[in-house]
């Protein structure tokens, strides 16, 4: 059983949200730009895993459209990988999203990037693309993923239905 939770990213998470971003990513989101994404409720839906009170993970998803969304983000911190942490993440957000009917999943990852591919070819990704040169900082081209969501008859699934 897992000692964290997982919850909805709040305000209050920006802090920790920031560290996992600043540890893990050779491009960080600035404070401004996380702020804007944690707080935006019309076509975000941030979620973060917390253990003994510290963010150790977190997902940033957005709608594109009312069946569609892009994963923006998905971060572990450092000394948490391996857990099963973004594996929670994604297994709690695609039961929420799959009840709005979402469909279909999109996102971008770097072309070296072993570890969340493996991650994302268990979700059903697959790459349909590549873009070039796609990193400002490493230069390195990003594979455009590609997943479908089954669909979940509501009714099966009573627990919280929480919109994105
Ligand atoms: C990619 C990333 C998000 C994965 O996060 P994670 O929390 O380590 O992922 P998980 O633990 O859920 O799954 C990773 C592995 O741990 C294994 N695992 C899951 N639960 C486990 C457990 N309880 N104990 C040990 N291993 C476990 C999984 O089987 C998985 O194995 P894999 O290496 O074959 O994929 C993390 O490495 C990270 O933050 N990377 C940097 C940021 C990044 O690249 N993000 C993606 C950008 S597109």
């Amino acid at each position: 059983m897992n000692t964290w939770r997982i919850r909805r990213a709040e305000r209050r998470d920006l802090g920790d949200i920031l560290v996992i971003e600043n540890q893990q990513f050779p491009e960080p989101w600035s404070r401004a730009m996380m702020l804007e994404e944690i707080t935006n409720v019309e076509n975000r839906r941030y979620s973060v895993a917390e253990e003994n009170g510290i963010i150790i993970g977190y997902l940033g998803l957005m709608f594109v459209m009312k069946d569609e969304l892009h994963i923006n983000s998905i971060g572990t911190r450092q000394g948490h990988e391996g857990r099963g942490v973004a594996t929670s993440l994604l297994d709690e957000a695609w039961a929420q999203v799959r009840r709005s009917g979402v469909t279909r999943a999109t996102l971008e990852v770097a072309v070296s990037n072993t570890r969340a591919l493996a991650l994302y070819y268990r979700y059903g990704f697959a790459p349909v693309g590549v873009r070039k040169n796609y990193y400002q900082q490493t230069h390195e081209d990003a594979l455009i993923l590609w997943a479908d969501i089954a669909p979940l008859d509501a009714a099966s699934s009573p627990d919280e239905l929480d919109a994105p």
